[in-house]
């Protein structure tokens, strides 16, 4: 297979220096990369800001703002089959970037934030037989959230977990299905969950896709 693999956080900038972002390390989308090129698959990977280096042997394109990843994603997503999305993605940018740096004058600004755009939306709107893995990152009711997105952005999963994700080596993660059943449930580290995904995506995901 080839696989679009999303990663890391997306920045939005206020003026040329300051931006608003996560704290997303690109752990599970970095997993992600190795289990799939270990497993023989063809990697390409669009990456926010990281520390951590890409592994050996993938395509990699690194972006900083959404709109940057979303012009990545709509020219690579139809030359693979299939885009498993963990980049944590800034819901919003302000209005307007300032040129230079803004300067301190005593009193208060107000920043005006407007909706970046959905990337994974897009790509489930143009999708045609290709596959989407969703992440959900959830803090309130999360299966009915997780599973509002998986409609929303047309996904055939969903990787529910919740914010204790951000940041971590571990995570735990339920995986749910278009009819809201649960396919799978993981726990471990992020290495061991991309493992266990990825052959859950080569069996059962894109398995589906090819009869
Ligand atoms: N995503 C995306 N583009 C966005 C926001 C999210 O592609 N602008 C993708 C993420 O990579 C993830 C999925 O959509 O695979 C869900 O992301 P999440 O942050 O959980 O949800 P949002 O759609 O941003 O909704 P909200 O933040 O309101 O919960």
């Amino acid at each position: 297979m080839r696989i679009l693999i999303t990663a890391g956080p997306t920045r939005e900038y206020i003026d040329d220096v300051r931006f608003l972002s996560n704290a997303s390390s690109g752990r599970m989308g970095y997993s992600l990369a190795t289990a799939a090129i270990q497993a023989g698959h063809e990697v390409v990977l669009v990456t926010g800001p990281v520390e951590q280096s890409p592994p050996e042997g993938c395509e990699v394109h690194r972006i900083e703002t959404t709109d940057q990843l979303r012009q990545q994603c709509l020219t690579l997503f139809p030359h693979c089959d299939g885009v498993i999305a963990t980049a944590a993605v800034c819901d919003y940018r302000p209005r307007a970037r300032i040129t230079g740096k803004i300067t301190k004058t005593g009193q208060p600004i107000v920043l005006e934030l407007v909706e970046t755009s959905d990337v994974l939306a897009e790509l489930g709107a143009l999708k045609d037989d290709r596959w989407i893995v969703g992440f959900a990152l959830e803090s309130q009711d999360p299966r009915n959230n997780a599973m509002r997105k998986l409609r929303m952005k047309n996904c055939d999963c969903i990787v529910l977990n919740d914010t204790s994700a951000i940041g971590s080596l571990t995570n735990s993660v339920e995986i749910l299905s278009p009819d809201a059943e649960t396919i799978a449930s993981y726990q471990g580290t992020k290495q061991d969950i991309a493992e266990r995904l990825l052959k859950l995506i080569e069996t059962t995901i894109h398995g589906t896709k090819q009869k």
